[in-house]
């Protein structure tokens, strides 16, 4: 055994397959406004990376519309607000910006004035997308996107929730209706959060195509360490000026093998996945994985 392999990682902070559920489902719950954000130790490497796609690759993570300018100062604002009264331990207020303490960097906001929100996207591990009404439903007007997971700003960028969502088996009958109510709906002092997993095979964050080839060697032995489990903690809000919509996405990406001391999360994931229907199956790109995922996850769970 190597000695990577002898080290356990520590269990992922959400799992969402707990429930052995493998249908779509809104899953919204009341989000305290305290919690809106998430910071952990990950935060300075995820924002090396952020930093680096949005000068190597800056169309590809950062896109605006005209109508989405006052909305994005908003969120900017209402970000360097949040971070300054909940972390005044890691964000301080400076004369021209923020000092992230956790980077030693100074952000001036007259510095990102035609980006407001990559200003948002490199301050906080999350990513950064705004919904406005529009015809059709909300479309996605603007977003600072370095952590797609398997989709393209660019494809979907001007988009309703219906179209972006197009891709998504069974999203058109049991989701576009209650999501695009929900949209209409959501109340200035009612966020929410929700959460969504999938499987990769690999851990890397900005991950915008579908895998190229599937790894035939990938296994039940082996599915600890070659397969990840990704899961991304969405947030909600209304913004109280614009009206529009906020949508942010944290992406946690744990090994297989996090589960490996957590025998009732992998019977969660392993039931999950059996549940899925096939066409979900194959939108998640799990074909290929099913059975390593299964066989590695039957065996944690001592089945
Ligand atoms: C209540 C709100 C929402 C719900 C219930 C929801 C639900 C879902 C679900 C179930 C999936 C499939 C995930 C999977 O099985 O791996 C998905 C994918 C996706 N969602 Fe949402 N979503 C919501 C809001 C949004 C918003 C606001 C955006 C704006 C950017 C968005 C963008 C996407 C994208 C880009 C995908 C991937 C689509 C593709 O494969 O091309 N979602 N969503």
């Amino acid at each position: 055994m190597t000695e990577k392999a002898q080290t356990t990682p520590p269990p992922p902070v959400y799992a969402p397959y707990a429930d052995g559920r493998g249908q779509l489902a809104m899953g919204l719950m009341a989000l305290d406004p305290g919690q809106w954000v998430e910071i952990d130790g990950n935060l300075p490497t995820q924002l090396a990376i952020k930093r680096e796609l949005l000068q190597a690759r800056r169309d590809e993570v950062l896109a605006a519309l005209p109508e989405s300018r006052a909305g994005a100062v908003e969120t900017r604002d209402l970000l360097l607000a949040h971070l300054i009264e909940r972390f005044p331990e890691r964000y301080r207020l400076i004369p021209a910006g923020i000092e992230n303490r956790m980077t030693d960097e100074n952000l001036a906001i007259a510095g990102f004035a035609d980006a407001p929100l990559e200003l948002a996207g490199r301050l906080v591990q999350e990513d950064f997308c705004l919904m406005q009404a529009g015809e059709g439903g909300y479309r996605l007007v603007a977003a600072c996107l370095c952590f797609p997971s398997r989709w393209r700003l660019d494809d979907k960028l001007g988009q309703p929730l219906r179209s972006i969502h197009g891709p998504v088996p069974h999203y058109a009958e049991r989701l576009a209706r209650p999501v695009d109510n929900f949209f209409t709906l959501i109340k200035l002092d009612k966020p929410v959060w929700r959460v969504n997993w999938t499987v990769h095979d690999t851990p890397t964050l900005f991950q915008p195509d579908p895998p190229a080839v599937a790894a035939h060697d990938i296994d039940a032995a082996n599915a600890g360490d070659r397969l990840w489990v990704r899961v991304e903690r969405q947030t909600l809000r209304r913004l109280p000026i614009s009206g529009d919509v906020l949508f942010t996405i944290r992406t946690y990406v744990d090994p297989l093998r996090a589960l490996a001391a957590q025998p009732a999360l992998a019977r969660g994931l392993a039931a999950t996945v059996r549940d899925l229907p096939l066409d979900s199956v194959r939108y998640k790109n799990l074909l290929a994985y099913r059975d390593a995922v299964l066989g590695y996850l039957d065996g944690v769970a001592g089945l």
